[in-house]
């Protein structure tokens, strides 16, 4: 089953192009990267997918269902949950206000949030020994988990991260990218947006690598990892051979 189904997405900032015709697709349990320099379209590819901003042409499925339509809010109920770039906790509530806020709208029932809290607090020991702490207290590792344990307070079926290692330390980055591959271990898809192209391959089974907007070059980690376009994509050669 695909998890999602990108089919030629566009998306423009007035004339600037934000992504131009990109298809990717993502099958349910995979951890997929999508790499590229920085200015590449990362970032945009993950809002318009979550719904933050519009797309002008193409179709976005989840699951086999149309989604490009649907506000961001009924995305998240649908099981997609999108970190952002800089995690974007709240810093001056605590470590559990900001989980509770996770399932906020998504969660009907009180019983059923507070289940969904004692799940995530069980596989985020950490957040569970600080649960009052305020987060703004919290080193820019321990705010990355919380980013990622806030986003599966929602239950989500694919998760969207967006350069979670930017401005760790190689330790905390360690914890991180145990913490995706445990993320994906119960069985939650990983969109995983990265600029460092060692690191999320090793976790990834395939990546898309964009170039100015468009993917130029894409494939299963083992075989992109020694492909020397890769680093083209990233020096601004073009990835066709002219050069
Ligand atoms: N809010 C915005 N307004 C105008 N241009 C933007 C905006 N956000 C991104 N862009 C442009 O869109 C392109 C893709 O940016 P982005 O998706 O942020 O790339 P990445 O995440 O790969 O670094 C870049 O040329 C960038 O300057
Ligand atoms: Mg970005």
């Amino acid at each position: 089953m695909k998890a999602l189904e990108l089919e030629e997405i566009s998306v423009y900032y007035g004339p600037v192009r934000g992504v131009e015709n990109v298809t990717l697709d993502v099958e349910e349990g995979e951890i997929v990267a999508l790499l590229g320099a920085n200015g590449a379209g990362k970032s945009t590819l993950l809002k318009a997918i979550s719904g933050i901003i519009h797309q002008k042409q193409g179709i976005i499925k989840f699951f086999g269902e149309d989604f490009h339509r649907m506000s961001p809010h009924r995305r998240v109920v649908g099981g997609l949950v999108h970190v952002p770039e800089g995690r974007r906790i709240f810093t001056a509530l605590t470590i559990g206000e900001n989980l509770e806020l996770g399932a906020y709208g998504t969660k009907t029932g009180r019983v059923e949030r507070s289940e969904r809290l004692s799940e995530v607090l069980a596989m985020f020991p950490f957040l569970k020994e600080h649960f009052k702490r305020l987060a703004g207290t919290l080193s820019g590792g321990e705010q990355q988990v919380l980013a990622i344990a806030r986003a599966m307070m929602s239950n989500p079926k694919v998760l969207m991260i967006d350069e979670p290692s930017l401005g760790l330390d190689p330790q905390k980055i360690d914890i991180v990218y145990d913490l995706l591959q445990e993320v994906a271990a119960i069985g939650t898809t990983v969109l995983l947006v990265e600029q460092n192209v060692k690191l999320a391959l090793e976790i990834a089974a395939r990546a898309y690598v964009l170039q100015q907007g468009s993917v130029v070059l894409s494939g299963v980690s083992s075989s992109l990892i020694n492909d020397p376009r890769l680093s083209d994509a990233y020096l601004g050669k073009a990835a066709d051979g002219d050069h």
